[in-house]
């Protein structure tokens, strides 16, 4: 697929809209990751010792902002460049951070669909299957390269 000007502006809309509430949209985005995979739970440190997912977390909210994020500079590089490219130093670091939290191949694809579930309410009347599209393909391209340095 090539990734258009409307495909990148579709993208930026949305995360426009998500950076508006982020206390509530990351909220909803790991309440959904848990809901696909309970088990997730154990992984993160702000998750593991409470017994619901809490409000306004600073780690909570940092990982669903990097997670919305750089899949949003995804896209921009997609289109610019017609690939992601994740500078070297994130990206050593990223995977490493990963591998040490017990995360697998599988875990990225429920952070993808949270993720599009969490646009999909986000932008209301705004959803479609285009912008779905876009976000997917942005995500995958990110999701793959973090996924590759994992096995490095
Ligand atoms: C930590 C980004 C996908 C689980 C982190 C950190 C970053 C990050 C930057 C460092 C801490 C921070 O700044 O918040 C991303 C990005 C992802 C992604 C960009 C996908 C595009 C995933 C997936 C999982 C996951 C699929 C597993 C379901 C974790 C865990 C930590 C972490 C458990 C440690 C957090 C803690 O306990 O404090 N991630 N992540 N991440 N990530 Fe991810």
């Amino acid at each position: 697929m090539t990734f258009t000007e409307k495909d990148e502006a579709l993208v930026k809309e949305s995360w426009d809209i998500m950076k508006q509430n982020i206390p509530e949209y990351s909220l909803r985005f790991f309440s959904i990751i848990l809901e696909i995979a309970p088990a997730a739970k154990n992984m993160f440190s702000f998750l593991r010792d409470s017994e619901e997912v809490p409000q306004n977390n600073p780690k909570l909210k940092a990982h669903a902002i990097k997670v919305f994020k750089m899949t949003c500079e995804s896209a921009i590089q997609l289109r610019e460049k017609g690939e992601v490219v994740v500078g070297e130093t994130t990206l050593k670091y990223l995977g490493a951070i990963h591998l040490k939290n017990g995360v697998i191949d599988p875990h990225f694809e429920v952070v993808k669909q949270a993720l599009l579930r969490t646009i999909e309410e986000a932008s209301g009347d705004k959803w479609s299957e285009e912008l779905k599209c876009a976000w997917s393909v942005a995500y995958d391209h990110l999701a793959a390269a973090i996924k590759a340095e994992m096995k490095e």
